[in-house]
């Protein structure tokens, strides 16, 4: 059981941003719920993340799923800490401090440094990384022995202490009790006139106590972001695991540096994914489904079996068997029945479509209740909007609508209806009822020869 504390103040300048660096994304999600996320999987009973620059831009985007702290000015990472003094008197167990702009953590390493701490009797662990170029980082000065003596900041370091590989990642696992007390004796005194939250691994040292170093196996697990490159640098490490995640639970990802899958998207069994494919959001696609080349899916639910092209589904629902696209738009809130064919250039928005109707091409359906088993000719289009109000049209099962229809909202189609193609509907069609709305073919012989009898000479 742990508290786990995340330090989410600072500015990062070199984002080059109106927004503040922790509220950026990697995979849809932002960096500081990376951590957030981890910390819970890892176990933590208590997440408390301390945010200061533009904390009204962050606040919103954490506050139901963190604890918060706020660091009004931004005078070093043990002056953050001490922002959340309260939360951590009041822990239960140990506290883990992370990074907010370090999103790559993963909740297994976290238990793991956990485990290390609990079972070495550490009053604090640093969680240490071996890097071939160490510059930037504090340093982790070891002794004779092997064992923790402090960290020297970059700018702190002699040239010997330069020359040390081995990094503190800016985590750490402490004691509670031991990190209330080291950092009510921190200090400014240091080239940066910051309270480094770093020195409180000597000041236990001192106190006689046991610190020690967790040497973490993945250098890509403390990889912060400072600026944009890191960050797609970061997004390309992410998307590989969530890609290998998918592939491991047994979805076919054909070409998946090309796919871009969202970190809440769900993906099951036997389902293809195909190049260029963007699924993002809350979306959770079934078993078995074809998700073929360029396809858009964001917070759409789709079952079993359905297979989809090219197309873009937004804020929907699509059933079982369905086939869609290509070059379909499924717009928000439409729900799309089972074994439902939606075809090419076909655009249905906020309706719900039942079972095994076919709504085979060109065609727009908007604001409309269409019934099981309705037939759309090519070309149908739902006038839904009087340039005012919209309006919805209903469509009850078994109608067949003839190709270039126009249907005229508010409008009601009963069982069984058919519309005559080319028809422009405005009134309601009660059910097995023949419906024809167009002006009568009228053929007059010899017009050509009339009208055009100069053209031929
Ligand atoms: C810190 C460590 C360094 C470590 C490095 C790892 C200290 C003194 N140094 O250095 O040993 O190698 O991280 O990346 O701790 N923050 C606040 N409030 C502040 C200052 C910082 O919330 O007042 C936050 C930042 O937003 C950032 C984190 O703390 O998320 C680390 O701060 P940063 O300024 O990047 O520390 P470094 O100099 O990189
Ligand atoms: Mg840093």
């Amino acid at each position: 059981m742990f508290t786990s504390v995340i330090l989410a103040a600072g500015m990062g300048t070199r984002m080059k941003s109106e927004m503040p660096k922790v509220i950026h994304k990697v995979c849809g999600k932002e960096l500081v719920k990376w951590v957030i996320d981890a910390s819970k999987k890892a176990g933590a009973e208590d997440v408390v993340a301390i945010i200061g620059h533009k904390a009204e831009m962050v606040k919103p985007v954490i506050e139901n799923d963190a604890k918060i702290a706020i660091q009004a000015e931004q005078l070093g990472t043990g002056h953050a800490v001490m922002q959340a003094v309260d939360f951590i008197k009041a822990s239960k167990g140990c506290v883990v401090v992370l990074n907010g702009d370090t999103p790559l953590i993963r909740p297994e390493t976290i238990v793991e440094a956990v485990d290390y701490h609990a079972a070495t009797g550490n009053s604090a662990t640093v969680i240490t990384a071996v890097l071939d170029d160490a510059t930037g980082y504090g340093r982790i000065v070891r002794g004779d022995d092997g064992s923790v003596l402090k960290i020297v900041e970059q700018k702190d370091a002699s040239d010997e202490e330069k020359k040390i590989n081995e990094i503190n990642s800016g985590m750490y696992v402490f004691d509670a009790e031991s990190l209330v007390s080291a950092l009510s004796k921190l200090t400014p005194n240091n080239a940066q006139g910051e309270y480094y939250l770093t020195d409180t691994l000597e000041i236990l040292r001192g106190e006689g106590k046991k610190i020690g170093g967790f040497a973490i196996k993945d250098n890509d697990e403390i990889r912060g972001i400072n600026n944009r490159i890191q960050q797609s640098e970061a997004e390309a490490i992410m998307q590989d695991r969530i890609n290998k995640y998918h592939m491991t639970n047994g979805v076919t990802i054909i070409n998946p540096s090309s796919v871009f899958i969202g970190a809440e998207v769900e993906i099951g069994q036997d389902t293809v994914i195909a190049s260029n494919v963007t699924l993002t959001g809350r979306t959770k696609i079934g078993r078995n489904c074809s998700v073929e080349m360029g396809c858009r899916i964001e917070n759409s639910v789709i079952a079993d079996n359905v297979d989809i092209l090219n197309s873009v589904i937004l804020d929907s629902e699509v059933g079982e068997g369905t086939h869609v696209g290509p070059f379909a738009y499924i717009r928000p809130n439409c729900k799309v029945g089972s074994d439902v064919k939606v075809g090419d250039f076909v655009e249905i928005k906020n309706s719900v479509i039942d079972d095994r109707t076919k709504i085979s091409h060109l065609t727009y359906i908007g604001d409309s209740d269409v019934g099981k088993n309705v037939n759309f000719g090519c070309g149908t289009v739902t006038c839904n909007y009087d340039g005012k109000d919209k309006f919805r049209t209903i469509i009850e099962d078994d109608s067949f609508i003839g190709c270039n229809t126009n249907l005229v909202s508010p409008v009601h189609l009963g069982q069984r209806s058919y519309i005559a193609a080319g028809s422009t509907i405005t009134d309601d069609v009660t059910e097995d009822t023949l419906a024809i709305a167009r002006a009568r073919q009228v053929n007059k012989p010899e017009w050509d020869k009339n009208k055009y009898s100069s053209r031929k000479s």
